[in-house]
């Protein structure tokens, strides 16, 4: 993983633009942030950290689904298109129409030159560097580095942020490190022949739920799915049956309450995989993760990505390849 650099690329930006996306942002009369797969979970997250640090509400939705909501752009809307390839036909369809309806489009992408990058009015660059592999890994980093810069910046703390920001290099590092990968190796192990592998959370740490589902079904083709943790009891919880797998992703501000829902499944017999910076007495499997509170989804979803990667060697299949799937989703 190069991700403990890329972060770091994501953060070079220039703050003026930075400053007036911002402005933008504070002045909309309603921000929508779309985006597909991957790149929508980034724009979920985002809509929980600018909620909290900025006090400032976006509405994020899929781009597939965007039309439902056409009806609310005037020009004075501002609409945020996130796309790693920028050619995704979902996204510049809602761009094309926030377009005719006279909105502000930024583009949050990875390369200059796509069409996205052509077609906003404003753009963001991810600087990743071209990723290859079907999923997205570093470009998700990526994009949520830019999600929790934003929210810095309007909190009126934007050299705070990059300095917090940029001191995850290291955490990065070590969460890819080869005694981490080993360790997850045997979580892989105990998981790879499973029907069923649920992950919940709550706030951001819901959205790197779905995120880190997304990654476990792409590459390793078993049912993952995510929930909101107070969901449990409206449903899901009649899923969990002796042994059934279940990841809890763990932060600082709703530690209690999450750790009461991975009771609700643990008590029912599931077996829970904590990710979190302490051991608790519920966990039967530990992934150690620092606490970096409003920066944890940058960090938890890091060890989700290496254990999507060894899911898929464990079950002989080629983590780069998914069936069924392309790169750039250029149909609707
Ligand atoms: O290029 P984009 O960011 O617009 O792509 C969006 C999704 O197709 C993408 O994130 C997809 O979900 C990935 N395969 C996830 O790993």
């Amino acid at each position: 993983s190069e991700q403990d650099e890329t972060i770091l690329r994501a953060l070079q930006q220039n703050e003026e633009i930075v400053q007036g996306i911002c402005d933008n942002m504070r002045n909309a009369a309603g921000t929508f942030f779309i985006g597909c797969g991957s790149s929508y979970n980034a724009c979920l997250t985002g809509s929980y950290l600018f909620s909290k640090a900025a006090k400032l509400h976006v509405n994020p939705v899929l781009a597939s689904e965007f039309e439902n909501h056409e009806h609310f752009l005037t020009d004075k809307t501002l609409v945020f298109a996130v796309s790693q390839s920028g050619e995704t036909a979902d996204v510049l369809d809602a761009v094309n129409a926030a377009k005719r309806r006279g909105s502000r489009v930024v583009g949050i992408v990875n390369r200059d030159g796509s069409i996205l990058a052509r077609e906003s009015d404003g753009q963001l660059f991810m600087n990743s560097g071209p990723e290859i592999c079907v999923l997205s890994t570093k470009t998700y980093t990526s994009q949520v580095v830019l999600m929790e810069m934003l929210a810095y910046a309007l909190a009126g703390k934007y050299e705070e942020g990059l300095k917090k920001i940029g001191s995850l290099y290291l955490d990065i590092y070590k969460l890819t490190s080869r005694s981490m990968r080993e360790y997850l190796a045997k979580l892989a192990a105990i998981l790879y022949d499973k029907r069923d592998i649920y992950l919940i959370g709550r706030g951001a740490q819901y959205a790197t739920a779905l995120e880190a589902a997304l990654k476990i079904k792409e590459v390793s083709y078993i049912h993952a799915e995510a929930f909101a943790g107070g969901e449990l009891k409206h449903g899901p919880l009649a899923l969990i049956e002796e042994g059934v797998p279940c990841i809890v992703f763990v932060s600082s501000d709703n530690k209690s309450k999450i750790l009461s829902n991975a009771e609700e499944i643990k008590s029912r017999g599931g077996y829970i995989i904590g990710v979190a910076s302490e051991r608790e007495e519920i966990f039967d499997y530990w992934i150690k993760v620092p606490e970096a509170e409003e920066l944890n989804p940058i960090i938890q979803i890091i060890p989700m990505q290496v254990l999507a990667y060894q899911l898929a060697v464990y079950r002989g299949l080629d983590p780069d390849k998914p069936r069924n799937l392309a790169k750039s989703v250029t149909v609707t």
